[in-house]
């Protein structure tokens, strides 16, 4: 319980750190006291105040390393930092007692995230990831739709453009990295597309659809003459996911260089009924006269557009649940908690594993426990040596962070 603010402090200020400092700037009930980033351009006050206007740096510790964060007195830490950049910092946090905001996919390895579940478990720390796309009132509004509907197919298809990527805030050309710190177009950095955005559709399935239970994928590798920059993820994912409930999801997605064209397609289907998000909000589609209908059935009366409350800012609306969990020691008031988004990462990197392994069908409770996926699991340097590498694939390295050092603003 935290009577007063919740003095929190953030480790990444890229484009994801930018994002929730701006948030919690705003959310009075919390007060941001600690940045930490290897990169001093990335703490530099002119910058951060173009994310949260009016923000001052003269209170708040700057540092380039994890260990000179936790002497500011915390209550709480975001991490926002590429998924494969974690080295036991979330751990140490969790054991110091610091409730915790971790950004969505929490690692590319699966034995990396158990470890950070079972610290913050035995911690009994508050700890929540980054899906703020819960918070969104559409998506709200089709999860009170939905509740007690027998759901039978989710079907999501994104078609992306291999530029619309951003470029990101970490020096990932002094880390082995692509040269354009494009990374979320790398298979090393980002763990595939999948991993790193379809991670939020999926999230979103199982948040009106309940617990996946297995996953089956093929990937399309890009060409290697294909390939620029170390842009090397697949251009092509079809990955299926099978719910405990017995429904069945699709997720498609491609990432194709040189079209600079992007659209999609959504449709959530229940056993009478068929639930779409068009332009103006999600609308269901489904037949609510006597049946069978006395006479022919006009597709106007079919059309059900849903009741939502005012879209908002969901990267503040999720900010907002975290510290009020967090100050009241409560996780009821989260959409999501940590162990709870373990099902998430779970299925997106079961999806990379069965794609590893010819399409086989991946039983996500086998591959957190059966010793056959033990080297899927590991991070690289922790033996995980029996993993047959993408072989049409150039994987950039991740070396281990640099060491670096800190600075500490007067007057903290
Ligand atoms: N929830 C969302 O919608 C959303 C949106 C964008 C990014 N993300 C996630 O946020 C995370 C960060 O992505 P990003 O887009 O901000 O990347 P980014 O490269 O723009 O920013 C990462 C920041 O972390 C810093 N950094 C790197 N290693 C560090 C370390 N060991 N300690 C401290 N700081 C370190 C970098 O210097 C950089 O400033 C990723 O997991 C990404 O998937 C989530």
């Amino acid at each position: 319980m935290v009577a007063a603010k919740l003095r929190v402090g953030i480790v990444g200020l890229g484009q994801r750190g930018l994002q929730h400092l701006g948030a919690l700037h705003r959310i009075s009930e919390a007060q941001v006291v600690a940045l930490c980033d290897p990169f001093p351009e990335n703490l530099a006050e002119e910058k951060l105040r173009r994310f949260a206007a009016g923000f001052s740096l003269s209170r708040v510790r700057t540092c380039n390393r994890f260990e000179q964060l936790l002497e500011a007195g915390l209550d709480a830490v975001y991490f926002c930092i590429p998924p494969g950049r974690h080295q036991g910092e979330l751990v140490r946090a969790a054991e110091g007692g610091l409730h915790i905001f971790a950004e969505k996919p929490v690692s590319l390895f699966l034995d990396e995230a158990l470890e950070m579940e079972r610290a913050i478990q035995r911690a009994g720390v508050v700890a929540t990831v980054g899906f703020q796309q819960r918070h969104d009132a559409w998506h709200l509004a089709i999860r009170d739709f939905l509740r007690g509907k027998r759901l039978v197919m989710l079907t999501q298809v994104t078609n992306g453009a291999l530029e619309s990527h951003s470029v990101k805030h970490t020096r990932t050309e002094e880390l082995g990295g692509p040269a354009n710190r494009v990374w979320a177009a790398n298979f090393a950095w980002s763990g595939s597309t999948v991993v790193e955005a379809g991670i939020h559709p999926l999230d979103l399935m199982r948040f009106w659809g309940g617990e996946v239970a297995w996953v089956r994928a093929t990937y399309v590798p890009r060409a290697p003459e294909d390939i620029v920059d170390g842009g090397d993820n697949p251009c092509g994912y079809a990955v299926t996911f099978g719910f405990e409930s017995g429904a069945v999801a699709t997720l498609s997605l491609t990432r194709l260089r040189q079209t600079f064209w992007g659209d999609g397609y959504q449709d959530i289907s229940w056993d009478h009924g068929h639930l779409k998000i068009e332009a103006e909000g999600p609308v269901a589609y489904y037949y609510d006269g006597p049946y069978p209908p006395p006479g022919r059935v006009e597709a106007a009366a079919l059309r059900h557009p849903l009741q939502t409350g005012p879209r908002g800012d969901s990267t503040l609306a999720i900010g907002q649940a975290f510290v009020e969990a967090a100050r009241a020691g409560d996780t009821s008031r989260l959409l999501n908690t940590f162990s709870s988004s373990m099902n998430s990462h779970s299925a997106v990197l079961g999806a990379n594993v069965s794609d590893q392994l010819g399409g086989e069908k991946v039983e996500l409770g086998e591959l957190i426990n059966h010793p056959k996926y033990a080297p899927y699991r590991k991070k690289p340097g922790e033996g995980r040596t029996a993993v047959r590498p993408y072989l049409h694939l150039r994987r950039a390295s991740c070396p281990p962070t640099p060491s670096t050092t800190s600075t500490t603003r007067p007057g903290t």
